[in-house]
Order: C-alpha cells, then structure tokens, then sequence
C-alpha cells in the first residue's frame, strides 16, 4: 500500500495516477491519499511503516518530513526536500521532482547552455533549480527578493526579485513554481514580456492551462503543463518503490483522457 500525505491533499491527483500506472503493470497495488496537518505529521510517521511500502509527500511535508529519514539521497539533499520515502528497514528519502521538471523540459528542447528563469522560492523552484543549474544559465525571479537572493548565494546564480521581470524576455526556457494560476484568473507576473521562440512552463496542473500558459501560448511560445511534471516525478518514485514503472507518456495520455473534464474547466 502506499499514499500521498499533505494538508490539504484534497486536491491531489497522485491516486489517479499511480492507480493507472499499477493497472499497466498489472500489480495490485492500492494507493491513497491522507490528509495530515502539520500537528498530527509526528503521530503518523509513528505508525507510516507498519501501513505503507512507501509514499509521496506534499504542502506542507516536503521539508519537515525529512527528520523522520534515514537516509536522504543527494538529490534531495540538495533541495532540502523530499517528495519519496521508501520504508524497509530504514527510512529511505529522495526528490523525484528534479527530474519530473528536467525531463519535461527535455521532452520540448534541450536545456544546456540556455538561459532557464523560475519564478519563485519555495520547493518546487529549489528543485527546478537543482535540475538546471550545473549546465544552463539559471536565474530565480521571486515576490520577495531575500529568499531568492539566498538561492542565489547557495547555488552560484542570478537572483531577482520578481518586479524586475521584464528581464524575463531574455530567457529561452521560464518556469513559473509558484501556485499563482491556480485560482484560473492569475498571473505570476504580466505574460506581455513573453515572445515566440520561448519555452513556458507551468508547475501548477489544475487548471491544466493556466492563464500564463494561454497567453504564452497566444505568444507563440512552447508551452509545458504541469500534470506532465506530476506524471514523470510519480513514476520516479514508483521506480524507487518497485523497481519499475511504464513510461510517462502512456500514463500521461491514459491520465489526460480521465481527467481533461475536471482539470481543463
Ligand atoms: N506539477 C508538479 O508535479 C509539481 C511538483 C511540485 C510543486 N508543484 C506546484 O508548484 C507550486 C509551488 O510549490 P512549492 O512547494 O514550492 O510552494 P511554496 O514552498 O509554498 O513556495 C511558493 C513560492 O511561490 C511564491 N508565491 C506565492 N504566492 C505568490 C504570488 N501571489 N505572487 C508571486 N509569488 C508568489 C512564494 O513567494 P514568496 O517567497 O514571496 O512568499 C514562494 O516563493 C505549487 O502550486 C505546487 O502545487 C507542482
């Protein structure tokens, strides 16, 4: 059995995903998803390892939760968080999210040597920024500016805070990692400065295409949703599970087929 576990978690499409993955592989594997407050973190770990073979962990866990690890896998290391942990005999902890974002990414144009802006500080941008940064020009843009600027210090890269992001019309790949979008309406920072020959990324997945995206889209820009990041990393974690998973475009399509009424309105 395994599960997602955050607060709230609602909203997680993680069950979905991995219940058609499993039905690909044909193992009969139950995956669910438990809501668990930050209050009630300590309590649930007591017990996680009799339930669970593994799980995945969301807002707000991906930090704390790495206290309860064993062993913490570089990549995970060097975001500070962890998205997987694997229960045997010790606690295993890794971070599939670096290459749920490189590998969407990869799948529209390769990122070496080009200039990668994300928008944000939290998580998801440290992970977006673990991908990058050995082999492209990363900068972070964020709301407010000292927490970027102490990515920036600990990594080696470019930090700015986010109203400077006119900046953002010279970078080939932009990647928003914040949760602005999901409400439909919003907008991380005005989509005008966006042009054709861009690649657009959006870590948010409900809506599917968020207003960013739209305009990007308007723009002539690539374009890359979220649920294609949520595929990659979950199978990333399977991998780590079970030591196998089938390939993210089977699951993305099968997902998409299931979803597009719920994720596109
Ligand atoms: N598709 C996937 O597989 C996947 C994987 C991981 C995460 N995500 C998504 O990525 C998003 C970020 O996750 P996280 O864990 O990094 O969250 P987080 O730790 O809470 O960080 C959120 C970041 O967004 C910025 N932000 C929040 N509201 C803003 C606003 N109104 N305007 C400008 N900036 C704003 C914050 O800026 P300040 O520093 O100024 O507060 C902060 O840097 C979430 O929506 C999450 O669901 C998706």
């Amino acid at each position: 059995m395994f599960a997602v576990i955050g607060h709230p978690i609602k909203h997680s499409l993680s069950p979905e995903l991995h219940k058609i993955a499993f039905k690909m592989m044909n193992l009969d594997y139950c995956y669910t998803k438990v809501d668990v407050p930050p209050e009630k973190l300590d309590t649930f770990m007591k017990s996680a390892n009799i339930i669970f073979k593994g799980l995945n962990v969301t807002i707000p866990h991906k930090e704390k939760i790495l206290r309860y690890c064993n062993r913490v896998d570089p990549l995970a290391e060097e975001v500070k968080a962890t998205n997987t942990l694997k229960f045997g005999d010790i606690v295993e902890c890794y971070n599939t999210d670096v290459k749920g974002v490189r590998l969407s990414i990869e799948d529209v144009t390769d990122p070496k040597g080009k200039r990668v802006a994300i928008i944000g500080a939290g998580g998801a941008a440290r992970a977006a920024v673990v991908a990058f940064y050995r082999d492209a020009e990363v900068a972070i843009f964020n709301r407010t500016y000292e927490k970027g600027k102490r990515i920036g210090e600990e990594f080696g890269i470019k930090a700015y805070p986010l109203s400077e992001y006119e900046k953002l019309k010279d970078y080939d790949i932009i990647i928003n990692a914040t949760p602005v979008g999901m409400d439909g309406k919003s907008v991380p920072f005005p989509p005008e400065v966006l042009r054709k020959g861009q690649v657009v990324m959006d870590m948010v997945y409900r809506p599917l295409y968020t207003p960013l995206l739209l305009t990007a889209m308007r723009k002539g820009a690539t374009v890359v949703n979220g649920l294609k990041m949520l595929v990659i990393q979950g199978l990333e974690s399977e991998k780590i599970w079970i030591g196998k998973a089938p390939t993210w475009r089977h699951v993305y399509s099968k997902l998409l087929a299931s979803l597009s009424p719920i994720i596109t309105s």
